[in-house]
């Protein structure tokens, strides 16, 4: 038995693997531990989508070094997309790790460490697994049990892998090609979180909008499977998924999220750059008017939706005007809020092997701050106009800045503050109905009308 503590970086999607991993681990009766000393064992979830992604994981490695060294019996080891990227190179350059376990492979955890304990006394061969899972492999696209699970919000994937091939982009070399999984296993698996307590669940996929496009099912089929299987006598109360590929964002689905209540009227929809040449080079499959056109759709089927988006700045040969018309995008699209990266030349990638990252440094960050300022003008404008609109948010617990008030989110996934509920009273997992009082660019801070218990007394 081991105790061990899982670090995860990255998306979404490693976080769900480790509580996968997690859960993998404790039915083999493995402890999992929160606190790092208390750890015999430290496994790595890795990203690699940019090179600071990687650069974190290599220092956090090192920092571990020591220990190991000194630490027969510790462990080290890592899974996720880093080490699939980079397999059994990893293990020959880094001497002080134990184990690398790929994308695919990573519920292979516990079955590893046993064969490094067994071969202990002897010299332990370096364990690693990478690549698609072979039939003996534990099942990655299958559906987990999740009787452990804790909290209120939960995640399931749909699919795994991406079959787009975004030029800048590392996920399809190191998830693979799109494999969705069995509707009825995922409203079963979205069942069971929410009779283990999950009030609000997140389906997860690289490219959601293309799921069951092998089988000619679809997100918003999915979507009605669940909202009829999953919903009404567990408790679930929002559904909400990400990331949608603009292209691929359909007004059928729109319009099924308008139709479910459950359903959170709330896209993640990366534009990436607001310049068509750009997106052509960056091979995303839409020009800067087809994006137009998808954002409109959005606004007039589901008007009070919250839409985000992801950019990039600083792409090969990105000029000013091209930079000035993705500010345009960002000006006028009122998006909630905007992740922005600089690019970063992902080796073996198209835009790396055939252009050059030719944007300087100090450009880059220009641009990155320049778009942030311009969101968080487009937000705090967009904030003034929720005050004293009412919303339904779900209660999630104590504020980390003040005791007495508490936090949730919206349908549109933002941030609402306000008052913590009676003493002994709990509305975690409830919603609350609230009023918005004040607002900065990423929280709304509301008075309280309502809440679920209220409006439904036991009878
Ligand atoms: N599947 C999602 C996003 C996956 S990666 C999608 O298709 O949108 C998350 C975000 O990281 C991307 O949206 C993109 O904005 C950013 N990103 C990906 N590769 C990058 C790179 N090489 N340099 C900088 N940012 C990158
Ligand atoms: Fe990467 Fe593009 Fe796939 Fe998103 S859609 S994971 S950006 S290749
Ligand atoms: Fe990173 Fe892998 Fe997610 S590269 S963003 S952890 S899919």
């Amino acid at each position: 038995m081991r105790k061990v503590h899982l670090i995860t970086f990255g998306c979404q999607m490693n976080k769900l693997d480790s509580e996968l991993a997690a859960e993998t681990l404790a039915d083999a009766g493995h402890i999992v531990v929160d606190d790092e000393s208390l750890a015999d064992t430290v496994v790595f979830n890795t990203c690699s989508v940019r090179d600071h992604a990687e650069q974190r994981v290599l220092s956090r490695l090192a920092s571990l070094k020591p220990r190991r060294l000194a630490d027969p019996d510790f462990r080290l080891g890592i899974m996720g997309c880093f080490a699939e990227r980079y397999g059994e190179e990893l293990l020959r350059k880094l001497p002080h790790l134990d184990f690398a376990l790929g994308t695919r492979q990573f519920l292979r955890l516990p079955e590893v460490l046993e064969r490094l304990d067994r071969e202990a006394s002897a010299k332990p061969e370096k364990a690693g697994h990478f690549g698609p899972a072979g039939a003996e492999s534990p099942g990655i696209h299958q559906s987990h049990p999740r009787a452990r699970h804790q909290g209120i919000q939960g995640f399931v994937s749909v699919m795994r892998g991406c079959d787009n091939r975004c030029s800048y982009c590392i996920v399809p070399d190191v998830r693979g090609g799109e494999v969705s999984r069995p509707a009825e296993e995922i409203a079963a698996e979205v069942r069971a979180l929410a009779l283990a307590g999950a009030r609000e669940v997140t389906l997860l996929g690289q490219n959601i909008d293309a799921y069951g496009k092998h089988d000619n099912s679809s997100l918003a089929a999915l979507l009605r499977l669940i909202d009829t299987t999953a919903g009404p006598d567990t408790g679930l109360v929002r559904l909400r998924f990400v990331t949608s590929h603009p292209r691929d964002i359909s007004r059928e689905l729109v319009e099924t999220v308008r139709d479910l209540d459950r359903v959170a009227a709330h896209f993640h929809m990366p534009a990436q750059s607001g310049s068509t040449p750009i997106l052509a080079a960056m091979r995303r499959g839409y020009t800067r008017e087809e994006y137009d056109d998808k954002l409109a759709m959005i606004r007039e089927v589901l008007p009070h939706a919250g839409i985000v988006s992801d950019f990039i700045v600083g792409f090969p040969g990105e000029t000013e005007a091209d930079y000035l018309a993705t500010r345009d995008l960002v000006e006028k699209a009122h998006f909630t809020t905007s992740y922005i990266f600089k690019y970063s030349p992902r080796p073996g990638t198209p835009s790396a092997l055939t252009m050059r990252d030719d944007v300087p440094d100090s450009e880059k960050k220009r641009r990155n701050n320049d778009l942030l300022a311009v969101q968080s003008t487009v937000s705090s404008t967009r904030g003034a106009t929720l005050i004293g609109r009412r919303f339904s948010v779900l209660a999630e617990g104590e504020s980390n800045r003040n005791a007495r008030r508490w936090t949730g989110r919206t349908e549109q996934n933002m941030i609402c503050v306000f008052d913590a509920p009676p003493e002994g009273d709990t509305w975690r997992g409830r919603l609350v109905e609230v009023e918005v009082e004040s607002a900065t660019p990423l929280t709304l801070f509301c008075r309280v009308v309502g809440n679920d218990a209220q409006e439904q007394p036991e009878d």
